[in-house]
């Protein structure tokens, strides 16, 4: 995948998330600061993880039916997730 401009880091504040229309479709995420980029489709079904449930150990709960995700490595946590998420690097500049 190529790089793309996401957005300025003041303009996702701590605890949001955003979404990318990329190609995957990206969810991007601030957990205090740190910077977080996972594929926007959960792993089980339809639903987009931007739109989930963030929480501060860097885990994102899936809006549809609850699987776990951790953002570090896209491991599904809990289920009905099993299968993970790939996860993309975040490079911050400037
Ligand atoms: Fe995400 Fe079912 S669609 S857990």
């Amino acid at each position: 995948m190529s790089r793309v401009f996401a957005c300025s880091a003041t303009e996702l504040p701590d605890g949001e998330a955003l979404r990318l229309e990329t190609s995957p479709v990206i969810a991007l995420f601030n957990v205090g600061g740190e910077f977080y980029a996972i594929n926007d489709r959960c792993s089980h079904g339809n639903a987009s993880m931007s739109e989930g449930y963030l929480e501060d150990d860097a885990t994102v709960e899936c809006p549809l039916h609850a699987a776990r995700f951790c953002l570090t490595t896209g491991r599904a946590l809990c289920l009905p997730a099993t299968d993970p998420l790939p996860t993309f690097a975040v490079c911050e500049e400037n």
